[in-house]
C-alpha cells in the first residue's frame, strides 16, 4: 500500500461544489485534511444554500471547510475572502458550469453569453485573482474543467464546446507561464452522472459514472507530489486516459515556383496522411521548431515523386 497523499495545511477552492462533481471533490479534499472552500451560488428546493450543506457534511467527518456563495464571475471577491480567512490559496478546481444546449440555428446571444461567462470568464477571474498569491508562494495546483465536447465538439452545444475549448487554451498557456513558479495547471474532461447529465443518460449509466470515480485524479493533480503540467485527461467510471494532439507528417510543396490551389488539391492526401511519420507537438515552440528544422534542412529530406517533398520531423 502506498503512503497517503495528504493535504494538511493546504487551502483548496472548488467552484460549483454544491453538487455533482464539485461536491465529490470537496468531500474528498475534506477527508484528506485540506481546508476546503466550497463555492456555489445554488440553493436546494427548500431554499438552503448547497454550499452550506456540503460544508456541514465535511465538518461532520471532522474536516475543515467554509462556504462561499458568489458567482465565479466575481473571482476577486471569492479569492479575497479565502485570503482573509486562511491567508493562502494552494489548489483551485475550476469546476462550476452550466449548459444552455440549442442547435446553433436556434441559439440566442443570451445562450452564448451565459455559458461563456460561467465557464471561460469565471475560470479566468478566479485564476487571475489567485495567480499573484500563487506566484508569491511559489506554489499552486490548478485543475480546470473542459469536456469531451470541448475537445471533439457536439451537435447542439456550440456555446458549451467553445467555452470548454477556451478553457483548454487558457490552461495550456497558463501551464507554460506557471511552471517556473511551481504553479502547475492541468485539464480534465470528466464523465459523471450528475444533475447536468441525469436528464440525458439512463440510470444504469449514471450509476457507473459516480463523481467519486473522477475525484481521485483531481486529488492527485492537486497534490504537491504531482509534477504533471499542461496535460489533458479524460476521466470517468474509474477509467483514466491522457489526450494530446497528433499532427500528420505533412508534405511541403515545391516553393521554387508559385504554389497553386490545384497543387493543394493534387496533394491533399499527402498533407493529411497519418500513416508513417506523425508528430505530437506539446507546445507552440515544438510545433514551430520542427517546421523550422525542416526548412533549415532545405525541406528536402526525402524527395519523392511529384513536385514536393516529405520530411522527417526532429523530436
Ligand atoms: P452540476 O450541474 O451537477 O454542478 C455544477 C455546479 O456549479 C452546480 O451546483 C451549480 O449551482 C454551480 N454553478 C453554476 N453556475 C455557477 C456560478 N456562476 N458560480 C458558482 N457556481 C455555479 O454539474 P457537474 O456535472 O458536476 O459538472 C461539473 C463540471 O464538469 C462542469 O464544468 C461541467 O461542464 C463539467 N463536465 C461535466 C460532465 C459530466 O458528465 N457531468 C461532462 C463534461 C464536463
Amino acid at each position: 500500500e502506498s503512503s497517503p497523499l495528504k493535504f494538511d495545511g493546504r487551502v483548496v477552492l472548488i467552484t460549483g461544489a454544491g453538487g455533482g462533481l464539485g461536491k465529490g471533490y470537496a468531500l474528498m479534499f475534506g477527508k484528506l485534511g485540506a481546508k476546503v472552500v466550497v463555492n456555489d451560488l445554488g440553493k436546494n428546493r427548500e431554499g438552503i444554500m448547497l454550499a452550506d450543506l456540503v460544508v456541514k457534511e465535511i465538518k461532520s467527518h471532522g474536516g475543515e471547510a467554509f462556504a462561499n456563495y458568489d458567482s465565479v464571475e466575481n473571482g476577486e471577491a471569492i479569492i479575497e475572502s479565502i485570503i482573509k480567512k486562511y491567508g493562502r490559496i494552494d489548489v483551485i478546481v475550476n469546476n462550476a458550469g452550466i449548459l444552455r444546449d440549442k442547435s446553433f440555428a436556434k441559439m440566442s446571444d443570451q445562450d452564448w453569453e451565459l455559458v461563456y461567462k460561467v465557464h471561460i470568464y469565471g475560470t479566468y477571474k478566479i485564476t487571475k485573482a489567485a495567480w499573484p498569491h500563487m506566484m508569491k508562494q511559489n506554489y499552486g495546483r490548478i485543475i480546470n474543467t473542459s469536456s469531451a465536447v470541448g475537445l471533439y465538439g457536439n451537435f447542439g452545444q456550440a456555446n458549451y464546446s467553445t467555452a470548454k475549448a477556451g478553457i483548454l487554451g487558457l490552461s495550456t498557456s497558463l501551464a507554460q507561464e506557471g511552471k517556473r513558479n511551481n504553479i502547475l495547471v492541468n485539464v480534465i474532461a470528466p464523465n459523471a452522472g450528475t444533475a447536468m447529465t441525469a436528464t440525458i443518460l439512463p440510470q444504469e449509466v449514471v450509476d457507473m459514472l459516480k463523481p467519486d470515480y473522477v475525484a481521485p485524479l483531481v486529488g492527485f493533480l492537486g497534490h504537491e507530489s504531482n509534477q504533471h503540467c499542461g496535460s489533458v485527461f479524460e476521466v470517468g467510471s474509474g477509467w483514466f486516459a491522457q489526450v494530446h494532439w497528433q499532427r500528420s507528417g505533412g508534405y511541403r510543396l515545391d516553393t521554387s515556383r508559385a504554389v497553386s490551389v490545384e497543387d493543394v488539391a493534387a496533394n491533399w492526401t499527402k498533407f493529411n496522411s497519418f500513416d508513417g511519420k506523425v508528430d505530437y507537438p506539446k507546445n507552440a515552440q515544438e510545433s514551430f521548431s520542427s517546421i523550422v528544422a525542416m526548412l533549415a534542412s532545405g525541406g528536402k529530406a526525402s524527395k519523392s515523386a511529384g513536385s514536393g517533398s516529405s520530411f522527417e520531423f526532429t523530436k
